[in-house]
């Protein structure tokens, strides 16, 4: 697939992660990829902002070329559009600061606003998922317009998380892989609802939030189908050395994921 996966009338991404800078770090092959930096691991902070502006131009281009080619009605960002939005601490400046250094964001969407094209948001969790600051709230409301956690329509489920995610996190609590699926409660809860809801019957599965497939506990009538930036190109198929460079870094560091 290209940088955007497109199904039939819809547009499906994830894992943006505007302005987080560690992803740089943590996914050097992936960001460099996307973004044309040549030193991922140690951008300064002017380099950092080149970097997010050419990936945020060049999605900018791609939403462009792909609506104006025609069929388009729907844009779903499946979660995690900007990091640390979970988190309240200096929430007003990392938005003034979006408004001012990185327009294309907002040109994204006007330019999907304009096309007549329904965005939608499902929350992830570095998303103000519990929608409970204002600034906050107001940026997804003139962003997207319908927000939510999850859509399920005939046997396509769109959600952040791969579904079963708390199955797998389970299986592994107190082990290294535990904090690739530690997440708030209220993403737990969403899971089991809805793997009760679908039990056996066949369901495809978009999701991001694990930036590189596949999701390692996959269920057997799910299939799965990660949307996430990260995972598109070239690099898709590089899980393993995802996952062993994450488990190289610090436990700081991979709270951030
Ligand atoms: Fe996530």
């Amino acid at each position: 697939m290209g940088i955007l996966e497109v199904v039939d009338e819809t547009i499906l991404t994830s894992d943006w992660h505007v302005l987080h800078r560690n992803i740089y770090w943590f996914l050097p092959e992936q960001r460099s990829r996307l973004s044309g930096a040549e030193n991922p691991k140690s951008l300064s902070d002017e380099q950092f902002v080149v970097a997010e502006r050419v990936l945020y131009n060049r999605i900018l281009h791609e939403v462009e070329r792909v609506v104006s080619a025609g069929g388009i009605t729907r844009f779903i960002l499946l979660g995690d559009l900007i990091f640390g939005l979970n988190k309240h601490g200096g929430l007003g400046h990392k938005i003034d600061f979006l408004r001012d250094e990185l327009p294309q964001i907002g040109e994204i969407f006007a330019f999907l606003k304009e096309s007549g094209v329904q965005r939608i948001l499902l929350l992830g969790n570095h998303d103000d998922f519990k929608l409970g600051n204002a600034r906050a709230r107001s940026l997804y409301e003139a962003l997207f317009d319908e927000i939510t956690y999850y859509l399920h329509e005939d046997e396509t489920l769109y959600t952040h998380f791969p579904l079963g995610y708390s199955i797998a996190r389970d299986k592994t609590l107190g082990t290294e892989d535990e904090k690739f699926y530690r997440m708030h409660k209220t993403f737990q809860k969403l899971d089991r609802k809805l793997l009760e809801a679908i039990g056996e019957k066949p369901v495809v599965n978009y999701h991001g939030h694990i930036h590189q497939g596949p999701f390692p506990f996959a269920l057997p009538n799910v299939q799965y189908k990660n949307v996430a930036i990260d995972a598109s190109g070239d690099a898709s198929s590089n899980a393993s050395s995802f996952l062993q460079e994450l488990t190289r870094a610090t436990d700081d560091r991979l709270d951030h994921i």
